[in-house]
Parts: C-alpha cells; sequence; structure tokens
C-alpha cells in the first residue's frame, strides 16, 4: 500500500511536471488583466460578479503617474481576474478612466480629485454607491500607500488577513486542497482503481514528499 501511495506521488509529480497548464505560462502575461468599467457597466459588472472583494481604481488616460502605475496595478491584478487565474473569484480588480466624459459623474461620486485613486469594498457596496473624504463610516474604503505591486498586495493581504504572492503559481495553491486541478483529478482516476482517494491518502503522500524526492 505504502509503495503504491509513492509510486502515486511519482506520478503525480511527472505529471504536473508536464502539463502546462499546471503552470501560469509566461506566454500567458498581458497587459490588461484590470477590467475596464465605465458609466454604463460599472453598477452591472459589480453587481454580477461573484468576487467578494472589488478593488477599483480611478484614474485619467492622461496622467503619467496613473501610466507608471499601470504595470504595477496589473501585476496584482493578474492574480485574481478572470477564471483561471491564480487566486480566481476573491477579488475583482478594476479600472475606471476619468479622462472620458462619460465617467465624470461616477468619477464625482467618488470624489476621485487625484490619480490613480483606489478604492476596496465589498462590490455590492460600490453599485450606486459612492465616497465623501468626511464621510465618517464608509463601506468603502481608499487604499493609501499601495505605490508598489508588492505594497498594493501587502495592503489586500492585511485587509483579508491572506498571504498571497507576486509570484504566486497556480500549481503550489491547487496541489493539496482543491479538486479541480488537473494533477489531482488525473491522479485521482488512476488512484480509484486501486482504493478510494481519502484526504488522509493525499495528505500521507504530502508527507512523504521528502522522501519521495530523495530517494
Ligand atoms: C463601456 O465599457 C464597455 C465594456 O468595456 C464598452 O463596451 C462600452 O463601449 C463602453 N462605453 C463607452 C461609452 O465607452
Ligand atoms: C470534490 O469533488 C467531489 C466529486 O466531484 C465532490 O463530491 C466533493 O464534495 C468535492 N470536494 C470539495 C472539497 O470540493
Amino acid at each position: 500500500m505504502e509503495y503504491l501511495r509513492l509510486s502515486l506521488f511519482l506520478c503525480m509529480l511527472s505529471l504536473s511536471a508536464t502539463s502546462p497548464s499546471s503552470f501560469a505560462s509566461p506566454n500567458s502575461i498581458r497587459a490588461d488583466y484590470a477590467v475596464n468599467l465605465n458609466a454604463t457597466n460599472f453598477d452591472a459588472v459589480l453587481n454580477d460578479t461573484p468576487a467578494t472583494f472589488a478593488l477599483v481604481q480611478f484614474y485619467a488616460h492622461w496622467c503619467p503617474a496613473c501610466r507608471n502605475y499601470k504595470p504595477h496595478y496589473e501585476k496584482v491584478a493578474r492574480l485574481f481576474n478572470e477564471p483561471d487565474a491564480v487566486h480566481p473569484g476573491i477579488i475583482l480588480i478594476t479600472r475606471v478612466d476619468c479622462g472620458l466624459k462619460i465617467n465624470t459623474k461616477l468619477c464625482d461620486k467618488f470624489s476621485a480629485d487625484h490619480y490613480p485613486m483606489l478604492f476596496w469594498g465589498s462590490p455590492s457596496k460600490f453599485v450606486g454607491g459612492g465616497w465623501e473624504p468626511k464621510q465618517e463610516k464608509s463601506d468603502i474604503r481608499v487604499i493609501v500607500g499601495a505605490r508598489t505591486a508588492d505594497r498594493l498586495l501587502d495592503w489586500i493581504n492585511k485587509q483579508i488577513g491572506s498571504s498571497f504572492g507576486l509570484d504566486d503559481q497556480k500549481f503550489q495553491n491547487k496541489l493539496p486542497s482543491s479538486n479541480d486541478s488537473d494533477t489531482v483529478q488525473i491522479a485521482r482516476a488512476i488512484y480509484d482503481d486501486v482504493e478510494e482517494v481519502t484526504s488522509t491518502g493525499f495528505d500521507i503522500i504530502i508527507e512523504h514528499q521528502e522522501l519521495v524526492l530523495h530517494l
């Protein structure tokens, strides 16, 4: 039995090593992971998102500080946006261009008077919502001091008690606990022929990782 478990683990290792979908491929790095919102779709997108949190950046396309900030923001958005992101479904990362006339009213509602300006909250709180500097209590928070991708992710981690990293890869997060990674599913299919898979079985495999790697 122990032998089967060890060989399954070796099998999982080799599957994951050859399966490109287990890793964030460098070819998939794009420049527009953040979702562009405008006055027309703002409420609808935030209303429909399954994400628990939303990050909304008000910026202006003509603002140099915003252009410099874009790659930082995108590095963080890459982790969360889209169903095949490293950490999907938790945070929806968006931006609104206040340099476009159609967004003037929307930007005014959030008192966006400097760019970029970042807000955080539950998506539903943004729907039909707004923000004022003198408001005592608000469900929407302004994010300050998040000038780099690292600092923005730190802010998020502190806010929700997470430990996301900019270099997180899909594979690391999925192997031990998730049901939907290719690796686990394939391993399960193989293992089902041998015995019923239990989470204990997987724990044992993980425990033997060191041992297997040193064989
Ligand atoms: C608002 O954004 C949506 C989605 O990106 C786009 O289809 C639409 O054309 C935009 N509206 C305006 C007025 O720019
Ligand atoms: C994993 O998938 C199986 C079968 O598809 C399901 O019965 C089980 O509840 C899932 N477990 C978790 C933790 O999602």
